[in-house]
Formats: C-alpha cells, structure tokens, sequence
C-alpha cells in the first residue's frame, strides 16, 4: 500500500483517489470500430467517472497515453499518491512487460479492465501480461465497465480501510 496520510489514504485530503489509465488508441473510443467499442467517447467515460466518484466520495483522475513509456511515468507517479488504478493497457494489455513491473512497483490495487471480451476475438489477445498481478479483471461490458470497476474499487476501498481500523 502507498504511504498512508491523514484518513489512511494516499492522498493528503483523506479523499481516497482513483487513478483511470487508459492505453493506445483509445483516445478514439466512440468512432472508432464502434461494433466493438462502442459509440461512447472517453470524454464521456472520464466524465461519467468523475460525477460517479463524487457520489462514492472518491477523487478521480484520469490519464491516457498511446506511448507506452509515458503510461510507464504515470504509473509510477501514482506511488504515494494513488489509492487504487483502474487500467485498460488496451493493445499494450498483450506485449508489455514494462507496465506489468511498474503496476507491481507502485503497490496499490490494480483493477484490469477491458471493454470487449477479449477472450471472443482473436487468440493473440487472450494474453494479458498483467492478468495475474492485478486484483480484479472486468470484461465485456462495453463503457460501462468503467463505472463498475469505479463500484468496485469503492468497495475494495472501504474494506481496506475498515480492516485498517480494526487494528
Ligand atoms: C481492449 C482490447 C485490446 O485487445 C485492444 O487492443 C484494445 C482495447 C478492450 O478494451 O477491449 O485496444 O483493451
């Protein structure tokens, strides 16, 4: 787990944040190959997140990259700070050992999610490089993934903390 401040949460406020990554190409989500990721942009994903996370108390931030050493930097500035990631490393899911290691540097539970089910489509995408270093795997649900990943982590969230108090 990441430093604890005040509140037993990363950050300094005692507000539990959640960090959002998303990787290449899924800058284009609403137009593109929308039969499979659907019509939703992440604008509106990253904007449904953040009105979600004020209803759950949490601070959400979020960060998309189509270069893998600038996800690489931004997983590792989320040590200390960051309670929780949620990550769809999208094309970089089924090559990438360099975010697999830095997930495990940072310590802080990660949440694996993807918007088809990988395991439907073409056999070079059932690997994921970070499947069994993550806390949880979400997949299939399109858009909505996202803000049950953001249920979920909320959920992960409270246990930790109430497990942290009853010591
Ligand atoms: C994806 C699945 C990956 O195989 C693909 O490269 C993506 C998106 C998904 O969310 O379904 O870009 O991660």
């Amino acid at each position: 787990m990441a430093t604890q401040a005040k509140g037993g949460h990363a950050h300094t406020d005692g507000v539990p944040a959640v960090l959002v990554i998303n990787g290449p190409n899924l800058n284009l989500l609403g137009t593109r190959e929308p039969e499979i990721y659907g019509h939703t942009s992440l604008e509106d994903i990253n904007r449904e997140l953040i009105a979600l996370g004020t209803e759950l108390g949490i601070r959400v931030e979020s960060f998309q990259s189509n270069s893998e050493g600038a996800l690489v930097d931004r997983i590792q500035q989320a040590r200390g700070n960051i309670d929780l990631i949620i990550i769809n490393p999208a094309a970089y899911t089924h090559t990438s050992i360099a975010i697999r290691d830095a997930l495990t540097a940072i310590e802080a539970p990660v949440i694996e999610v993807h918007l088809s089910n990988v395991y439907k489509r073409e056999s070079f995408r059932h690997h994921s490089t970070i499947a069994d270093v993550v806390q949880a795997r979400l997949m299939g649900f399109g858009a909505e993934g996202y803000l049950l990943a953001l249920r979920a982590a909320a959920r992960m969230l409270k246990l930790q903390q109430e497990k942290r108090e009853e010591r």
